[in-house]
């Protein structure tokens, strides 16, 4: 089983979108697939259509229910553990547990049967992201075409790197995806070229397109809604690109290999 963590600093630079499709092209390849929402604005419901949500991170959180017991089938391969808004109160708890950082690794670990589990992660530094990225041993790290989120990356890279000193492990960043790329806009080559300089993999950029913006708000992936767009091809790119990396070595936690 491989565990990812789509994970940035910076606000709107694709993570969810990233994670609902590449989710979704997974299960329709035949992979067994579990997408974990670990942000407190709770998109990856939304964005697969799914209105009611009963049980979510937060309960499990709480040590209200397992983690098994608040999965959502949301596709035929495709499940989900929701998020809600008390994912913050949540948050607030942990920080006064014991080994607070490894809480998702206590509580998830028991999570079997998948060939992914892909977590979602807020923009921010918080102790649900550091939790992710020590539960997960492959993060990607989307980033859309602009300066001030080519500096991101870089601060994030340095951060992963005081992780796993301090945790004494880390998962390992295996992909750079650009996202929202615009070949009119001569930003786009520019800071493209400069991901290349950083040193982890940069995947094929994805292309800005509208309809990977309206498919969200019909509840649907790209797959769904325009499986011919620009941007389903592409999320289907990149679904390949990542089905045939090589696994990293089992019940290993990597460090950063940048
Ligand atoms: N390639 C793309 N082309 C056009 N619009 C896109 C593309 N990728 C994402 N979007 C849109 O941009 C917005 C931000 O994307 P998304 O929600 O995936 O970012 P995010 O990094 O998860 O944001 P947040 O940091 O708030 O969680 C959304 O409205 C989404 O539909
Ligand atoms: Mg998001």
């Amino acid at each position: 089983m491989r565990k990812i963590a789509i994970v940035g600093f910076k606000g709107g630079i694709g993570k969810t979108t990233t994670c609902v499709n590449l989710g979704a092209a997974l299960a329709l390849r035949g992979h067994k697939v579990l997408l974990i929402d670990t942000d407190t604005q709770a998109n990856l419901a939304v964005a697969l259509g799914i209105k009611k949500v009963d049980k979510t991170l937060s309960d499990v959180l709480a040590r209200r229910i397992t983690a098994e017991e608040c999965i959502i089938p949301a596709r035929k391969n495709l499940d989900l553990i929701p998020s809600d808004i008390n994912l913050f109160k949540a948050q607030q708890r942990m920080v006064l547990e014991m080994a607070r950082e490894e809480i998702f690794d206590e509580l998830l670990s028991g999570l079997t049967g998948y060939d992914y589990q892909i977590l979602d992660c807020a923009p921010s530094v918080t102790l649900l992201t550091i939790n992710a990225l020590s539960y997960v041993d492959e993060v990607f790290i989307p980033v859309s075409m602009e300066m001030l989120a080519l500096t991101s990356v870089q601060q994030f890279i340095d951060y992963l790197k005081e992780i796993h000193t301090s945790l004494g492990k880390g998962a390992e960043i295996r992909l750079i995806i650009p996202t929202m790329y615009d070949p009119r806009r001569k930003i786009s080559a520019k800071v493209l070229k400069l991901l290349q300089k950083l040193g982890p993999r940069v995947a094929d950029p994805i292309w800005v397109d509208t309809k990977l913006s309206e498919a969200p708000g019909k509840g649907k992936t790209i797959f769904e809604y325009a499986a011919r767009s620009r941007g389903a091809v592409g999320y289907a790119k990149l679904t390949e690109l990542v089905a045939t990396m090589p696994p990293l070595a089992k019940n290993s936690k990597h460090p950063v290999k940048i």
